[in-house]
């Protein structure tokens, strides 16, 4: 199975459904295109629309991060942030340090970019093993690391504030890069963590994000700050992507500053919370023993099944059953993480839903 092919929808989910939040953003899209007048004939400016900035800048206040809109760039998602970061930072053969379990995605920008791959282990619970870090770094020359401190996917841990204030300290004394992926940075329902930029004194990371997992995917709607790297960041999007549609970001702009999305997500994290306890009660009923983290954020959690469970295999039978889970194997390059899978609980509660994970067990034998 590629990695491209990875994603964990269950049956069930209704398509249909519009939540009354989004009903209003795109009222807001749709009211800032009616206002264009002779913007269609102009390129936006590469780093963005202003008074998205702005926003973005206000709410990065509320995480400890004093950002100014000028520190920040506007991309088509947290994906092209995450090729910018690299590209500005690393040369073809370059050393990248990545979590392990962590996001393919990123997996597969390190491949396609021609760059060499460290493992670091992390966590469940606890995230990157900044000591592990730290010993590696005595052993490789690493140009970058790129870390989720907040529920990271697959597993949904968060790294505490010793742990990211260490690896700072790490990437001033060895001269590297910190790519953080935020994209779940905003999803927490007992807190929102700080970003990791609330204590980058010496400027060395470069934060990543975007609306796709709070918001809406199809927005292509994204951010970058690019610390000491950022005009270089801003020269790559200018000569891979010219400028984004203004018209989005004023109407994703006004939705910020009239309150929308706050209301919006204020519901969304109870609705995750509330996903996230079903699935937990679901699971607790299955007649195997297994390990479930139990994040307080993000959309999906991580499962360790027996020893015995082959998920790639696994992957292939639940298919047939229309169940469709993300085999472990998919969020390292070494092969690691065979028992274990991640499933999702960014969808609203079924019944087809909860039948189709009753059955997977069925098929692990
Ligand atoms: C951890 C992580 N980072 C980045 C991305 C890419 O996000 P976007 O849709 O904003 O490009 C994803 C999408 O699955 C993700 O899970």
């Amino acid at each position: 199975m590629s990695r491209s092919a990875a994603f964990d929808l269950l049956p069930g989910s209704d398509k249909n459904e519009v939540p009354a939040g989004i009903v209003q953003l795109n009222r807001s899209i749709s009211r800032a295109l009616r206002r264009q007048r002779g913007d269609f004939q102009y390129y936006d400016e590469p780093a963005g629309d202003p008074s998205l900035r702005q926003q973005i800048a206000l709410r990065a206040a509320k995480r400890g991060w004093q950002a100014e809109a000028d520190e920040l760039c506007i991309t088509s998602g947290c994906q092209q942030s995450l090729f910018l970061a690299l590209m500005a930072v690393c040369q073809k053969g370059d050393v990248v340090a990545v979590e392990a379990p962590g996001f393919y995605g990123v997996l597969q920008l390190l491949e396609q970019l021609g760059l060499q791959v460290v493992e670091i282990p992390a966590s469940a619970e606890t995230g990157l093993d900044v000591g592990a870090f730290e010993q590696t770094l005595q052993r490789w020359d690493i140009k970058a690391c790129v870390v989720s401190p907040s529920f990271a996917t697959p597993t949904g841990a968060s790294m505490s504030l010793h742990s990211r204030v260490h690896l700072i300290e790490l990437a001033e004394r060895h001269d590297l890069a910190i790519i953080e992926d935020d994209i779940y940075g905003e999803s927490g329902w007992l807190v929102v963590p700080d970003t990791l930029k609330a204590v980058d004194h010496p400027n060395r990371v470069i934060h990543c994000s975007s609306l796709s997992k709070v918001l809406s995917r199809d927005l292509r709607l994204g951010w970058i700050s690019g610390g000491r790297w950022h005009d270089d960041i801003v020269r790559l999007k200018l000569t891979s992507q010219l400028a984004s549609s203004r018209f989005i970001q004023r109407g994703v702009a006004d939705f910020f500053a009239d309150g929308g999305y706050a209301a919006y997500l204020r519901r969304y994290r109870q609705q995750l919370q509330c996903q996230r306890d079903q699935l937990l009660d679901l699971l607790g009923t299955w007649p195997i023993p297994i390990r479930a983290t139990s994040p307080a954020g993000g959309l999906a959690l991580w499962l360790e099944l027996p020893e015995h469970v082959d998920t790639i295999k696994l992957y292939n039978r639940a298919l047939d059953e229309g169940v469709v889970i993300t085999p472990g194997e998919l969020f390292s390059m070494s092969g690691k993480f065979s028992n274990c899978l991640r499933l999702s609980f960014a969808h609203p509660w079924t019944r087809a839903r909860a039948e189709a994970l009753m059955r997977l067990p069925g098929l692990m034998a």
